[in-house]
């Protein structure tokens, strides 16, 4: 059997060698915090650019400073590559890599299949794998754990160990980090709970391991689809209560005073990033397996995606109210991230409302000072390129869509100023140019 005391006491005495897999927003900081607490950790990607930019003491991820990522490189603790033969250099290795939905929206675990398949040949007696990209329950059993031994020849537990710890990075909080969000750790095995349970515990605040690997990975579909689901439900609310002259914001903040039993969620332009929109149909997918649906979880899909239609809507009746029509209109979305304050716009709302401005005829700009410049995405690319406009001739717009409100702009001043406003967000103040959407 594999040697669970020799893994463990390596783990103390911080001798274990520990590899992440995927160098993104929850595999670089994972692996900063484990060299940052005196392990020497390998970084493995695919991407050649993300290696590089690490190698040389850079970060991609505007909220994770260089310096950090410099000083780990520069230390010798941490190195970043893209040959997985140093696999083998590993204690445990964890695989933090993209987990999204297919045109089909089903869960494509293509990422997850190709990092399993490019240890699996040099994993080695003794060593722990950990998943903790999000995903539907039994991945980590009915799919790493069989591409791990059929390619390798070693046996679960009697060889090596597996894992699902579920991560809950929540990009640029000011409050919480890596190492201080107690974490779920649930075993394939007993004896996988175990070792991985150690190696986290000399990293994070709190771990908390549960019975199996398959209720770790349901306790991070649970969290987000209460999420998704909460949103919806405020989303909808929002729409009756424009309807009847009541404004959404307010009847939550005078909600929120009740001291038990309410949780604060907040309406949107729809739903963005890589967790909300995209994980809960990872658990609509197995449940057919099951023979059964999951209503709540297509119910709020389905209201999460009208919210874009809504705002085009909204922007009509403004710019109508005025006289003036959707074609031709200058109109600019102020915010291209999925949430204020970070620089990440996977599956941003905003191109879903800019496609749909377009579609109508308007003229559209975007301003984001996290994003100069529009990146390459995978359903979005003919945006590449776009480049963030200022903020100081607000005036020339027939419209500003408020889709992100990032911290730092003063949103009164800016309501003054622009001829007509569609805030989506809820940050400006009553006026009657601006419309809350
Ligand atoms: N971003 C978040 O805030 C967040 C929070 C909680 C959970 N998650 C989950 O964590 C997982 C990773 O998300 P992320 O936001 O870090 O993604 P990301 O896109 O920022 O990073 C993933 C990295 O993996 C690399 N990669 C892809 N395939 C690879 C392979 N076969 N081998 C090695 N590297 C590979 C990519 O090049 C990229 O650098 C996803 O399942 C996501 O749902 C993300």
């Amino acid at each position: 059997m594999a040697d669970v005391s020799l893994f463990i006491s390596k783990v103390t005495a911080k001798e274990a060698v520990v590899g992440v897999i995927g160098l993104g927003y929850v595999g670089l900081p994972l692996a900063l915090s484990f060299a940052e607490k005196s392990f020497k950790v390998i970084g493995f990607d695919i991407s050649e650019r993300t290696v590089n930019t690490i190698m040389s003491g850079h970060s991609l991820i505007k909220h994770i400073p260089a310096e950090r990522v410099a000083k780990a490189v520069n230390s010798g603790t941490f190195k970043a590559t893209s040959d997985f033969s140093l696999a083998k250099e590993a204690d445990a290795l964890i695989i933090c890599v993209p987990t999204p939905l297919t045109h089909q929206r089903e869960p494509d675990v293509s990422y997850i299949v190709g990092s399993a398949e490019s240890i699996a040949p040099h994993i080695h007696k003794d060593q722990l794998i950990v998943l903790e990209s999000t995903t539907y329950p039994g991945t980590t059993r009915e799919v790493v754990v069989p591409i791990l031994e059929k390619k390798s020849g070693l046996k679960l537990d009697r060889d090596f160990w597996a894992a699902f710890s579920p991560e809950r990075e929540d990009p640029n909080n000011g409050q919480f980090c890596t190492t201080t969000i107690p974490k779920v750790v649930g075993g394939v095995t007993a004896s996988s709970l175990k070792v991985a349970k150690a190696l986290y515990d000399e990293i994070i605040i709190r771990t908390v391991p549960v019975s199996s690997a398959e209720a770790a990975e349901s306790a991070k579909l649970l969290e987000n689809i209460f999420r998704c689901i909460n949103i919806a439900m405020v989303n909808e609310l929002k729409v009756l209560f424009q309807r009847m002259n009541i404004d959404i914001w307010e009847v939550i903040a005078a909600a929120s005073t009740k001291p038990f039993g309410f949780m604060p969620f907040y309406p949107g332009p729809g739903l963005g990033g890589h967790c909300i929109p995209i994980d809960p149909f990872y658990l609509t997918w197995k449940a057919r397996e099951f023979g059964l649906s999951t209503r709540f979880i297509e119910l709020a899909g389905e209201i999460n995606t009208a919210m874009p239609d809504y705002v085009i809507a909204r922007s009509m009746d403004a710019l109508n109210d005025q006289g003036k029509a959707l074609k031709g209109a200058k109109v600019l979305i102020l915010g291209l991230a999925y949430k204020k304050n970070v620089d990440d716009y996977r599956e941003s709302p905003t191109f879903v409302i800019w496609t749909k401005l377009l579609e109508k005829g308007a003229k559209v700009r975007y301003a984001d000072s996290f994003i100069p410049e529009v990146g390459k995405t995978r359903e979005y690319a003919h945006f590449a390129g776009e480049k963030s406009e200022s903020l100081e001739n607000i005036g020339q717009y027939d419209l500003v869509i408020i889709a992100t409100a990032h911290d730092g702009i003063d949103y009164a001043e800016l309501a003054q100023k622009a001829q007509l406003v569609v805030d989506t967000r809820g940050v400006c103040p009553k006026l009657d140019n601006v419309y809350k959407a």
